[in-house]
């Protein structure tokens, strides 16, 4: 079942490259513009709202071009993306990863819901998960979420009696949460439970509650012990420990670069300081046990000449 899925991805990795080398227009860096699109700017001129959009784009183009590495959009067009990262995140509008940990373009493959889930039966979440893992060889998958998430928020309150179409979308959608705050036995939601249960007209739970702030954290957990069961994840750690272990071949072919181990980390973020936490739930292949050391070392010198990417690192 690996190979298949390996060689299928394969297949699409060489067609889409081969089509964009050989378009004229990208080989030309695709500064004309096709018939049927317009300028961002043109845009901007009908609906000024886009104009910050415009402006924002503008900058980040001006910021690759006075960079050490102007070229970095091309290479990464002909080379195409190796991705150190797959992020899973909540949508919110503050919390973008492409944001707080000021990446350059290549970094993260991402997936980001309402409320960061990972569920057994979102296609889209275990296309994504397939992907990452198996073709673009992500290393590590972090799983972040951040306190004031609004649908851990609304998942405290009392469910709607009366529910639209929307409603019952988004209460579906955070239907585990739910099931997690009623659920659960962590000291702090307990308490918000019994407290809540006690003061039915509670309005809904402050940014700084410590109950809301577990729950974000456990759904986190929650979300990191789901991928650890997915068979997509299962089924690499046996292949890359079989390979390891035994000797035992899992590739799609001889030739094809040895499995990563691949680490599912649990991060929380804080939206009133930007800071990030460790949730000290890293998980790996089982039993496994790797040596960082020279990695740490090699990462931290590329690190101070601007490459970020212990994709390209030796020892990572
Ligand atoms: C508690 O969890 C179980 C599944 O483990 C679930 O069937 C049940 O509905 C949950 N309780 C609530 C109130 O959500
Ligand atoms: C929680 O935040 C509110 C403002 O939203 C503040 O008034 C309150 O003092 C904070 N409480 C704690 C315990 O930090
Ligand atoms: C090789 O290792 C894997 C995982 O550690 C194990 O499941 C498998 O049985 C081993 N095969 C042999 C031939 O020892
Ligand atoms: C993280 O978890 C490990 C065990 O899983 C524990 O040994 C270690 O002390 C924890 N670290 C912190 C800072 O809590």
């Amino acid at each position: 079942m690996f190979s298949k899925t390996f060689s299928l991805y394969a297949v699409l990795a060489t067609a889409t490259l081969s089509t964009v080398v050989a378009s004229p227009t990208l080989a030309a860096r695709g500064n004309s513009h096709r018939s049927g699109t317009r300028t961002l700017a043109d845009a901007a001129d009908e609906y000024p709202q886009l104009l910050p959009l415009e402006e924002g784009n503008s900058r980040f183009r001006q910021s690759i071009a006075e960079s050490d590495h102007p070229d970095l959009l091309w290479d990464l067009t002909v080379n195409g993306q190796h991705p150190e990262f797959l992020f899973l995140g909540c949508s919110d509008s503050r919390v973008s990863e492409g944001t707080i940990f000021s990446p350059p373009p290549g970094v993260f493959f991402t997936e980001r819901n309402i409320a960061n889930q990972y569920g057994g039966e979102d296609l889209n979440a275990i296309a994504i998960l397939a992907y990452g893992v198996t073709e673009l060889r992500v290393g590590h998958i972090i799983v972040m979420g951040h306190y004031g998430c609004g649908g851990v928020q609304a998942s405290i309150l009392n469910k709607p009696d009366h529910l639209d179409r929307a409603g019952e979308a988004v209460q579906a959608w955070i239907g585990p949460i739910r099931t997690l705050y009623y659920n659960s036995t962590r000291d702090e939601i307990v308490k918000l439970r019994e407290y809540r249960a006690a003061n039915p007209d509670a309005g809904p739970p402050q940014f700084n509650d410590s109950g809301f702030r577990a729950l974000v954290e456990e759904n986190v957990k929650n979300t990191v012990w789901g991928i650890s069961q997915d068979p997509i994840i299962y089924d690499h750690w046996q292949a890359f420990l079989a390979e390891q272990n035994n000797g035992t071949l899992k590739r799609a072919s001889e030739s094809s670069p040895p499995l990563k181990p691949v680490y599912i980390h649990g991060f929380v973020y804080d939206i009133s300081s930007g800071e990030i936490y460790d949730l000290n739930v890293s998980q790996g292949p089982p039993g496994w046990n790797a040596d960082w050391s020279k990695c740490k070392r090699n990462l931290i010198t590329a690190i101070r000449h601007g490459n970020t990417n212990p994709d390209d690192v030796e020892d990572c």
